[in-house]
């Protein structure tokens, strides 16, 4: 069973997931990390993303992968863990930009099938419900204000000890809204079919609650 959790950053997606995941028993895939680790990669390599040629040769010479450890995901750019190292500002609107070249999703297209294929998984994304799993039993569409989700990954980002100002983490995440919505190839959309939950105002148990409780009336418990 395919359930799809897709939605704008800082929505909640990553942390509701995971703790779904864990209660329903299924395998939890973190889209977002296969993108952050691309982008990575073509900021280590200095990649303009207008070079279709460069881009090309580097992901010829690319690869991604990710493993569960502790139960965990983590994530590896040519065999070596960058789990930690994709989750800063600058990874994540390099993340972002690398999403809309359609080189880069065909790249990470069947990646995320054949992870998921034969498996009981939670993925969260942008596209997974729209493009990546059109057929997925479940598909929930996670939204917030973009205030409120720019307060929580402030937060977040300051619990990990990263210099930053909630001006800054505002100003990115509508930037990376933007773009995300606004590229030709697989925008952040929601799927007709999808629920759509905004999570403005509630707590993270209160999310969790509402959402065990949707999914309890689609059979999933
Ligand atoms: O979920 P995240 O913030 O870690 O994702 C990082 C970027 O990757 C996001 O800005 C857009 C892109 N992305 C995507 O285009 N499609 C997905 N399924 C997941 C992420």
């Amino acid at each position: 069973m395919i359930i799809a959790i897709d939605g704008p950053s800082g929505a909640g997606k990553s942390t509701l997931s995971k703790k779904l995941a864990k209660r329903l028993g299924f395998v939890y895939i973190d889209t977002g990390a296969l993108y952050r680790t691309v982008g990575l990669k073509f900021i280590n390599k200095g990649v303009q993303l207008d070079n279709t040629a460069l881009v090309e040769e580097v992901l010829s010479d690319t690869t991604v992968d990710i493993n569960y450890v502790n139960a965990e995901q983590r994530v590896y750019l040519d065999g070596v863990d960058v789990s930690d190292e994709i989750r800063t500002p600058e990874v994540s609107l390099m993340a972002s930009a690398v999403s809309a070249l359609p080189e880069v999703r065909a790249f990470l297209l069947g990646m995320q099938r054949s992870i998921a294929n034969g498996k009981n998984v939670i993925l969260d994304g942008r596209d997974i419900g729209t493009v990546v799993f059109p057929n997925a039993e479940i598909k929930i569409f996670l939204s917030a204000s973009a205030k409120e989700r720019a307060k929580r990954r402030y937060e977040e980002l300051i619990a990990k000890g990263q210099d930053v100002t909630y001006e800054q983490v505002l100003e990115d995440l509508e930037k990376r809204d933007y773009n995300d919505s606004h590229r030709a190839i697989a925008p952040l959309k929601q799927a007709e079919d999808a629920y759509a939950f905004d999570t403005t105002g509630n707590t993270f148990e209160q999310s969790l609650d509402l959402l065990v409780e949707y999914l309890k009336t689609k059979g999933v418990e």
